[in-house]
């Protein structure tokens, strides 16, 4: 496996690699990641991921300087799991100059997330669209775990014509149904008790969705007082139609109920498709 800090040494080492499946990830690697990149093997003859902990993409006021840096764990794991190439950019490298040109996601990335969030998914977008372009996959792989940042990245290769496709990835669960993050890491060993309490509270939700409850609303509030009396802060628990992220019309069949709430100081996000016969 080599690993490359710079774009003409990745580029050259690409040259003759054949199509490539790419795994875009900020580092600190879990077994989510690794699934990933296992899984892309499958795609293509070469397997690139990325290690880049991207700044456009925090808030002035998020994690991005405690975000956890573990380049060497995190090259022997890729390493076991079948990866080719490591591209783990300096920022210097991947923003030579100030980002002046940035990619504006569409309108549905100024909600759930995007709502408490400003910006973040422009600056998602922006750094996978710059990804995309200096390591030219074939196919390019992302997790569930973060739905309405997959929404977003199939609709700048759609809207931007890259000729690429993307392959989404399960959530991968601790035991205890908790999603694997690396902000995982920032949780108490008492928070991380109380942690896969949002999992459950979507399941439960979903399952009323199942059986036929179509109060949304009410299911949404429910589930939100279900936490905050637990002590979580909520920032959304919402049902939405899981082809468009908009709010479920009559004829919807296929659902995500998604949330994002606080656990102290840390955010966990999760989701649950949902799917419903006629
Ligand atoms: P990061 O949070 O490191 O995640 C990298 C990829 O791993 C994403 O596609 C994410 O959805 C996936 N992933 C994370 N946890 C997962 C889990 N439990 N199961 C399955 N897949 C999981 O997402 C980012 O980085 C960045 O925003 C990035 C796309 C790299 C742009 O900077």
């Amino acid at each position: 496996m080599d690993l490359i800090h710079t774009i003409p040494e990745l580029q050259q080492r690409l040259h003759s690699a054949g199509s490539v499946a790419f795994v875009p990830t900020m580092g600190n690697l879990h077994a989510g990641h690794l699934e990933l990149v296992r899984l892309a093997r499958a795609h293509g003859a070469t397997v690139v991921a990325s290690i880049f902990v991207n700044p456009l993409q925090f808030g002035p006021q998020e994690d991005f300087d405690a975000y956890p840096r573990t380049l060497d764990a995190d090259c022997a794991q890729l390493q076991s799991a079948g990866c080719d190439v490591v591209f783990a950019p300096s920022v210097a490298e991947m923003y030579s100059v100030p980002q002046q040109i940035e990619i504006l996601p569409p309108p549905i990335a100024r909600e759930l997330c995007g709502a408490f969030r400003p910006g973040h998914f422009q600056g998602v977008a922006t750094v996978v669209a710059k990804l995309f372009n200096i390591v030219q996959p074939a196919v390019a792989l992302f997790g569930k775990k973060d739905y309405q940042q997959l929404f977003v990245i199939r609709a700048l290769v759609q809207q931007l014509n890259y000729p690429l496709r993307i392959v989404a990835a399960e959530t991968l669960r601790a035991a205890d149904g908790l999603a694997l993050s690396s902000r995982n890491g920032y949780l108490s060993e008492q928070e991380r008790q109380q942690a896969p309490r949002l999992y459950a509270v979507l399941q439960s939700l979903a399952a009323q969705i199942k059986n036929g409850n179509r109060d949304f609303s009410a299911l949404e509030q429910g589930a939100s007082r279900e936490l905050e009396t637990l002590g979580w802060r909520v920032d959304y628990i919402a049902v939405r139609d899981a082809g468009t992220l908009l709010a479920p019309l009559a004829a919807t069949q296929a659902f995500v109920v998604l949330g994002a709430a606080w656990l102290g100081k840390t955010r966990l996000i999760d989701n649950i498709e949902v799917s419903v016969a006629v």
